[in-house]
């Protein structure tokens, strides 16, 4: 299985999953949530793939397509010797913008991801098209790789946020990324993030539900449950459960969601939770907040980082923005 990409475990032990406090006090949240990270063991990994094959999520295509036509341009931009990005998945959006980097200048790589295999397989892809790149896998959750950046750096770098992921956590969690980010980056270094534009509910709606004859979404975050049932001893029964995503305006984001379809109870002996459902309660498997780019540039200022350039479609429906830290 293990291929030639050097890959560094950087949380602590490799037991970032059992992490159960931080899971408990979300469960306790109303309502439920579990937090984004559970969404991604090697299963969920790949569901998340096919997602972005689905033929109504436009983010991955349309981000592609910036990355891809605007690659040489923001390479220039980007202008670090090292390069990393939290959250990097299969790494298939990011080879453009990086053999375009290498093009430049030497360039260093840094994918930090939770899913080990995934940063094996997307290393050794990358090393076969762009042995030019090289590739320093982080293995953990996104502060524990930051932590490792800010010990272990010896380059200007570039943190990237990609994938409207910077809209996958709760207001408070967002702020907290952001802080730890702008904390990470030292004078000349940048922070390159995209995001997806606010746009009418029934696109976005029909965007984070599966069309018919497919099944990744609902696959996806019934995957949550089966997950937590295997890390913490559970019995989370998921035909008592349908998946469902849907768009809340008050707060710009859509919320994936798993509502009960019967009275039960459900546990996670191993943390000493049980929580009881009724039909119409739901549980959060996911929020994907939508952005204003004068908002997100104002968050992100607040933070002590200055806007720079930023590449928008054609259409307005998503963009990639770049900040320094001066
Ligand atoms: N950030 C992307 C989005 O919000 C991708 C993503 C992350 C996602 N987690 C997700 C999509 C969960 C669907 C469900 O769309």
């Amino acid at each position: 299985m293990d291929g030639a990409t050097a890959v560094e475990a950087v949380d602590g032990d490799t037991e970032f999953w059992a992490d159960g406090g931080s899971l408990r006090s979300a469960l306790r949240e109303v309502p439920p949530r579990i937090p984004p990270h559970f969404g991604y063991d090697d299963l969920g990994s790949q569901l998340f793939e096919e997602i972005t094959e689905l033929p109504n999520y436009y983010l991955t295509r349309v981000e592609d397509r910036l990355l891809r036509r605007h690659a040489d341009e923001i390479a220039d931009a980007v202008g670090t010797p090292w390069v990393a990005e939290l959250g990097s998945g299969s790494g298939k959006k990011t080879r453009a913008l990086l053999a375009a980097c290498a093009a430049r200048r030497d360039t260093t790589y840094l994918p930090i991801d939770v899913s080990r295999e995934m940063l094996v397989s997307s290393g050794d892809a990358l090393a076969t098209e762009h042995p030019e790149v090289a590739v320093r896998g982080l293995w953990g959750r996104y502060e524990a790789g930051l932590g490792w950046i800010r010990r272990e750096r010896t380059a200007p770098v570039t943190a990237m946020l990609l994938g409207s992921t910077l809209g996958n956590g709760t207001a408070v969690e967002r702020r907290a990324l952001l802080a730890e980010v702008a904390g990470t980056l030292a004078p000349g270094d940048r922070f390159l993030v995209s995001a997806d534009l606010v746009k009418p509910a029934d696109v976005l709606e029909r965007c984070y539900n599966d069309p018919p004859g497919h099944s990744a979404f609902a696959r996806f975050r019934l995957n949550h449950l089966t997950h937590l049932n295997r890390r913490f001893d559970g019995d989370f029964a998921l035909e008592h459960f349908r998946p469902e995503a849907h768009y809340t305006e008050r707060i710009q984001a859509v919320e994936g969601h798993l509502h009960a379809t019967a009275e039960h109870v459900a546990h996670l002996r191993a943390l000493g939770v049980s929580m009881v459902f009724r039909p119409g309660d739901v549980i959060n498997v996911g929020i994907s907040a939508k952005f204003d780019p004068g908002g997100l540039a104002e968050e992100v200022r607040e933070l002590g980082l200055v806007p720079g350039r930023s590449w928008v479609d054609e259409h307005w429906r998503y963009g990639i923005f770049l900040f320094h830290r001066r």
